[in-house]
C-alpha cells in the first residue's frame, strides 16, 4: 500500500475556476441502473476514481457491457432480473454505497447466490442494517459474524414490507428501493430524517412510480427500467474541500462550476452561511426539488470570518461527508462548533469521528470527541503537522485543506487515499492555491 506523503505549505491563497469531478454518489447508481436497465444507458460525465472503477468492474462481472463511446460511458444491462453468478466474490472495493446498492439489485432474483467483499475498510463496515430487511422480503444473507463482508445474498421471490429505517441512510433507502422493484407488491421505506435523494430521481427517470408522502417512500414491483441518458453534475462532496480553502486561505476568490445542488446535498452550504462565510449562488430548497433530474449551478467563493454553529442530527444526513470539514470550519471560526447525532461517522470509510478528532488535534486543534459527533473550540488558526488519514479518502483532502489554513504546513501520510473519490485532486489544489511552491512530496512513512 502507497504511504505517499505530501505536505501542504501555509498561505496559498485560491484563486480561479474550478470544476470538479463527477458526483460520486450518482455515478455509481447510474451505472448500477444502467446494468439493471433492458436497454443501453448513455451515461456522460461518468466519474474515472477508484471507488466507481469498482463499480463498473462489478456490473461487467455481472454481465452487463461497459463501452466509452464519443466522451460517454453506454452500459447495456443484463435487465432486472438476468445478472450472471460469477465462480468468485464480487469486489466492491472501498465503496460502500457499490456495496449496499447491488445487494438489493441481487436479492430479489430468485435462484442466484453472489458473495460480496472488499477491502480491509469495507471488511469494517456493516450490513446488517440492509441484511435484517432484506431478510423480511424474504431473501436469505450470510454476514461474516452475522455483520460484516464478506456476506452472501441468496436471491428469491420478494415480497413487498413497509419498513423503519433504524438510521438515515440513502445507501440502506436505496438497497431497499432496488429490492422493491423485484418484490411483489408496494416496498415502503421510512426514513427518521431526510438523506439524499438521487436513487428516487433517477428511478423516476427511469420510468418508475416512485411516491413520497412526508418521511415514507414507496415503490412498486416493475418489469424493466428504461433509461436513455444520465448527465451526472460536478460533485458538491468533492468540490467542498476547496469551497473550504477558500473560505479560510485570506484572500482567496474562487468560482466553482457545473457543481450538483440537489438540496438533499448542500447542507454543508447553509452550515456555511450560518457561520457567515461567503458563497454565492443558486442553491435547490426543497420546495423547489425536481423530482427527476439533478440540478446543476455555479457557486463564488470568497474568504470571510466565521462563528461557531450547531449541526443536529435532523441536518446530519444533508452533509454527511462534508462534516470532517464542519469541524475545520470550526477551528477558525469564533466560538464553539458543535456536532451532535453523527454517530454515523463511526462506520464510514474510517472511525471519521476518531480520525478528525485526533487528526485535527494533532494540528493544534482544541476539539473533544463524543460519541455521536464532536466540539471544536475556535482558536482563529491552526498550527500545522503531520496528518495520517489512515486510507480515508475524505481525510487525506481534510489534511491537505487543513494544510493551507494552517501556519507552519501539514504533511499528509497517504495522500494517495484521495484517488477513491478524487485522482486529481493534489493537482488541481495546486493550480488554485496560486502563489508560490506549496506543495512537495514529503516522503513521509506510516508508523
Ligand atoms: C452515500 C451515502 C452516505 C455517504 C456515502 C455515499 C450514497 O452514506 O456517507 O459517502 O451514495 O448513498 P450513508 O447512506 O450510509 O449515510
Amino acid at each position: 500500500m502507497s504511504t505517499r506523503g505530501v505536505r501542504f505549505a501555509p498561505g496559498g491563497r485560491l484563486r480561479g475556476q474550478f470544476t470538479p469531478p463527477a458526483d460520486k454518489s450518482i455515478s455509481h447508481r447510474a451505472a448500477i441502473l444502467g446494468a439493471m436497465a433492458s436497454e443501453p444507458v448513455r451515461i456522460a460525465n461518468f466519474l474515472a476514481a477508484a471507488d466507481t472503477a469498482s463499480t463498473l468492474d462489478a456490473i461487467d462481472i455481472l454481465g452487463a457491457l461497459v463501452e466509452r463511446r464519443d466522451h460517454e460511458l453506454v452500459v447495456r444491462g443484463t435487465g432486472l432480473r438476468e445478472a450472471r453468478e460469477p465462480d468468485a466474490p464480487i469486489d466492491v472495493g472501498n465503496s460502500g454505497t457499490l456495496m449496499r446498492l447491488l445487494a438489493g439489485w441481487l436479492a430479489g432474483q430468485g435462484g442466484g447466490r453472489w458473495t460480496l467483499d472488499g477491502d480491509a475498510s469495507i471488511r469494517r463496515r456493516p450490513v446488517d442494517r440492509i441484511a435484517e430487511p432484506l431478510r423480511q422480503m424474504g431473501a436469505e444473507i450470510e454476514a461474516r459474524d452475522g455483520r460484516y463482508p464478506p456476506f452472501t445474498v441468496h436471491g428469491a421471490s420478494l415480497k413487498g414490507i413497509s419498513y423503519e429505517m433504524p438510521v438515515a441512510s440513502a445507501q440502506l433507502k436505496s438497497c431497499l428501493l432496488l429490492a422493491g422493484l423485484a418484490a411483489d407488491g408496494n416496498t415502503e421505506v421510512v426514513e427518521p430524517a431526510p438523506s439524499r435523494d438521487h436513487t428516487e430521481r433517477l428511478l423516476r427517470a427511469a420510468g418508475v412510480t416512485v411516491e413520497r408522502d412526508g418521511p415514507q417512500l414507496s415503490v412498486t414491483n416493475c418489469d424493466e427500467l428504461v433509461l436513455d441518458r444520465v448527465e451526472v453534475p460536478g460533485d458538491i462532496s468533492s468540490a467542498a474541500f476547496m469551497i473550504v480553502a477558500a473560505l479560510l486561505v485570506a484572500g482567496s476568490r474562487l468560482e466553482v462550476h457545473g457543481v450538483g445542488v440537489n438540496w438533499t446535498r448542500c447542507g454543508l452550504l447553509r452550515v456555511i452561511e450560518r457561520m457567515g462565510g461567503i458563497v454565492l449562488g443558486e442553491v435547490e430548497s426543497p420546495e423547489q426539488a425536481a423530482p427527476d433530474r439533478e440540478p446543476l449551478s455555479d457557486l463564488d467563493v470568497a474568504a470571510a470570518p466565521l462563528v461557531a454553529t450547531e449541526v443536529g442530527p435532523d441536518e446530519v444526513p444533508l452533509l454527511i461527508d462534508e462534516l470532517p470539514l464542519v469541524a475545520l470550519l470550526g477551528c477558525f471560526a469564533d466560538g464553539d462548533t458543535v456536532v451532535r447525532g453523527a454517530g454515523e461517522l463511526r462506520v464510514k470509510e474510517s472511525d471519521r469521528i476518531a480520525g478528525v478528532v485526533d487528526g485535527l488535534r494533532g494540528l493544534g486543534a482544541r476539539i473533544e470527541a463524543h460519541e455521536d459527533g464532536f466540539v471544536v473550540s475556535g482558536t482563529g488558526g491552526l498550527r500545522g503537522g503531520l496528518l495520517d488519514c489512515a486510507g480515508d479518502h475524505r481525510l487525506a483532502m481534510l489534511g491537505a485543506v487543513a494544510g493551507l489554513a494552517s501556519r507552519e504546513g501539514v504533511e499528509v501520510l497517504d495522500m494517495d487515499a484521495a484517488a477513491v473519490s478524487y485522482p486529481g485532486f493534489v493537482e488541481d489544489l495546486a493550480a488554485l492555491a496560486q502563489s508560490g511552491p506549496h506543495l512537495g512530496e514529503a516522503g513521509g512513512k506510516r508508523a
